[in-house]
């Protein structure tokens, strides 16, 4: 399938006139219409609520425009947490699926209205101490361990992961959060990330719905949500088929019909967490060649770099990239695209197979929307770029504007250096 950009050249042309590349562009047209999609998809279920995970894209605007499907916050951290109560969040609406958290992370969820998800059976101590009880409302992460396989397919590595409990320390956490009143439980688990398969999310939710039957049997605790976390993926390759929603909403529901209704357990909740699936696609990152090099590879040097994506240098990720104005031209040069960082694996694409590029041609980087700006860092003292939203009715808006060097320096401003760092 070929990849298309959702912005046009001549929409590209128009937005760099106010705002320098590089920049994050998102489509509020395909965000609106994936996020009712997706609460179609699970509306047999009258509690069902998608948490959004505010890692993958903390943009309060965005965030807004979800809120507006009944979307919930996932966070996992101060910041993130203070992010979701500064959009409107309440009670119920936070879901703080956190890890190694700090004490004073748990009591501040607590005071906002988050739901704790634990992550470990030793951090029931460290809630009562933080917040001085254990919340009438709260949830646990569950790890089976071992391989987690779709057919015979290995989709992610459990056992290999930090996250969560075994089998034995679930079940003694619900035991001992029951017995020191605990009223409303949940059960989360998130067993492989970006999984390009409709069957991710059915299976998953079998493995929990047979714990959660479990726990009613041996430990007399009912559970009220169960929350499939993220991990439905996009397709970030031409050649994969996205998910459809629909058949995954529909295959948690059978297993439901299978394993929770026949047990008496047909009012829980189903909870999501996804990141990648709400924004990745809705998203892209513009920037624009500014040299070209020829030596023992072809490169084009771009002015965005690893700071503004990581996700290729990181994980050697693929990222489609489309030439602007030139898609119709043949694939004839093979080429390096990189960025400007001083390491070698600042590349957004290797060996990749694209038109002739030339000095000034706008590149757009596909699928940038969710963990692609927030995993940026500032390595080199490159500054992050700005972001900028494309608005249904074609208008565009800036969302978050670029660094400026007082950011950068932001952290000096108590000291004298300041004044002279920002010395022109
Ligand atoms: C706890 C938790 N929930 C949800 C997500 C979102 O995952 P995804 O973006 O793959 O849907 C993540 C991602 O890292 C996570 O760590």
């Amino acid at each position: 399938m070929k990849k298309k950009p959702f912005v046009s050249l001549e929409k590209l042309q128009e937005i760099v006139k106010e705002y320098p590349t590089p920049f994050h562009l998102y489509d509020e047209k395909g965000i609106r219409e994936n996020a009712r999609a997706l609460k179609e998809a699970f509306s047999w279920n009258p509690g069902f609520k998608e948490f959004f995970a505010v890692k993958a894209t903390p943009n309060p605007f965005l965030i807004d425009i979800l809120r507006e499907y009944g979307c919930g916050c996932d966070c996992s951290s101060q910041t993130e947490l203070m992010m979701a109560k500064a959009v409107g969040c309440k009670e119920g609406d936070i879901m703080f699926s956190s890890n190694d958290t700090p004490e004073e992370e748990f009591r501040y969820a607590h005071e906002i209205g988050g739901i704790i998800n634990l992550d470990d059976i030793t951090h029931i101590e460290c809630v009562e101490k933080a917040i001085g009880k254990i919340p009438e409302t709260i949830s646990c992460r569950y790890n089976p361990g071992g391989l987690f396989k779709i057919s015979n397919d290995i989709m992610d590595n459990p056992g290999d992961a930090k996250y969560g409990m075994t089998t034995e320390q679930l079940f003694d956490a619900f035991r001992i959060l029951k017995e020191k009143g605990a009223k409303k439980f949940g059960l989360h688990a998130f067993l492989a990330s970006n999984t390009v398969t409709n069957e991710y999310y059915p299976m998953l939710a079998k493995v929990l719905f047979q714990v959660a039957v479990e726990l009613k049997e041996k430990v007399g605790v009912s559970v009220s949500f169960i929350n499939l976390s993220g991990g439905i993926g996009i397709p970030y390759r031409p050649d994969q088929e996205p998910n459809d929603i629909y058949a995954i909403g529909e295959g948690v529901r059978k297993v439901y019909e299978e394993v929770l209704v026949p047990a008496d357990m047909k009012d829980v909740a189903i909870y999501t967490e996804l990141g990648r699936f709400m924004l990745g696609p809705y998203g892209c990152l513009v920037t624009k060649a500014i040299h070209e090099k020829h030596t023992h590879k072809e490169y084009i040097g771009c002015d965005a770099c690893a700071v503004n994506l990581m996700r290729p240098a990181m994980y050697g990720a693929y990222h489609h990239i489309t030439v602007m104005g030139k898609e119709e031209e043949a694939c004839d040069h093979l080429y390096d695209i990189t960025g400007s960082l001083c390491e070698n694996n600042d590349k957004f694409a290797i060996d990749r197979q694209l038109p002739k590029i030339d000095k000034g041609d706008l590149l757009v980087i596909h699928d940038t929307g969710a963990h692609g700006f927030s995993m940026g860092y500032n390595y080199n003292g490159k500054l992050k770029s700005a972001e900028i939203l494309l608005k249904e009715d074609g208008n565009f808006e800036l969302i978050r504007r670029a660094e400026t060097p007082e950011d950068y320096f932001a952290t000096f401003d108590c000291f004298p250096i300041y004044k002279k760092l920002l010395e022109e």
